[in-house]
């Protein structure tokens, strides 16, 4: 391990570990049924809700005019109608595809649903992907979270669930945490420059500063992996729908945020 890690690990377990209350970084929320708004700077707070500056109004912008393409052939619009009639769509995923018994999430929907409308080939964290994907989520805002199976499909569902709330407890990494470890035990502390949520689902897709872009739930849950120091599974990996679909579960009853800004 070099020493740059090593001193990384340290300065982890030493916010992870018990801290003085005095050197704590005061007053940020822990409880565990928050978005992870509740973790955001003011600043941040405001650039989310200030339309004219937020990038995440470019991504709007390009999804809704993506939902009316007919280019290649069909729009999705043109199959689904207007954005406002899949209000109850993105909360939804992921789900049992009923084909392949793959759960699948809203990007990987899109990605199947943009081959139907001429345009096959789509990589999950490509700009049309998340353009769309905010739209969707955009329009969800205000929905609870509602994961389900179908009656036929239910023991399948739950193996998948079952297997996804394993993961969150199975310590990971050189740095040997779970997801856990952090966002049960942990909400509310500075961990470098960010601090812990509760890791719940609601405010995806997310504009990361630290990324300068866009990305899906996918890849902040690769990141987490990284984190941890952990090999991280290749995007699309069913591991990371099980985890996406556990955190539905435990986040249920909170609504859709629609995308949000992170650090
Ligand atoms: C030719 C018709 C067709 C087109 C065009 C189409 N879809 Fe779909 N879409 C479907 C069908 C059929 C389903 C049902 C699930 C499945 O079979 O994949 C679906 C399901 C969906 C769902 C899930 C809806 C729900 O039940 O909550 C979303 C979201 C979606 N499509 C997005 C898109 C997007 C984005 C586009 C444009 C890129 C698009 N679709 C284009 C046919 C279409
Ligand atoms: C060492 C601590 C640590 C571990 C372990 C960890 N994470 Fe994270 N995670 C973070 C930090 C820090 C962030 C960024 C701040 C935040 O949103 O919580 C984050 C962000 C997230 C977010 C985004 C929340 C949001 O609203 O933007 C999700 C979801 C998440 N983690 C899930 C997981 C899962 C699932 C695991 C296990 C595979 C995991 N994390 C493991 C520290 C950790």
């Amino acid at each position: 391990m070099s020493v740059a890690r090593l001193a990384l690990t340290f300065a982890v377990i030493a916010v992870l570990g018990a801290m003085p209350a005095a050197i704590m970084a005061a007053d940020w929320p822990t409880d565990p049924k928050l978005s992870g708004n509740a973790s955001l700077p003011p600043g941040l707070i405001t650039l989310q809700n200030d339309t004219s500056s937020s990038p995440i109004t470019l991504y709007l912008d390009r999804g809704r005019t993506l939902w009316m393409d007919a280019s290649q052939g069909k729009s999705c619009a043109d199959c689904h109608g207007p954005l406002t009639s899949m209000k109850t769509s993105a909360g939804s995923f992921p789900r049992l595809s009923a084909g392949s018994g793959k759960l699948i999430n809203l990007e990987d929907q899109i990605i199947t649903c943009r081959s139907r409308a001429g345009l096959a080939g789509d990589k999950l964290e490509s700009e049309p992907i998340l353009a769309l994907s905010s739209a969707l989520h955009d329009a969800a805002k205000g929905q609870v979270i509602h994961v389900h199976a179908q009656p036929a499909q239910t023991t399948l569902w739950q193996e998948h669930l079952q297997t996804g709330a394993k993961l969150y407890t199975t310590r990971l990494g050189r740095m040997n945490l779970a997801c856990a470890h952090c966002h049960d035990q942990n909400i509310g502390k500075q961990m470098r420059s960010d601090v812990i949520s509760p890791a719940n689902p609601t405010g995806f897709p997310i504009y990361r500063m630290s990324w300068q872009g866009m990305g899906s739930i996918d890849r902040r849950l690769r990141a987490c992996y990284s984190g941890v120091q952990a090999t991280m599974p290749p995007a699309g990996d069913q591991t990371l729908r099980q985890l996406e679909l556990y955190l539905k579960v435990r986040a249920q009853g909170l609504t859709v945020d629609g995308p949000s800004i992170r650090r």
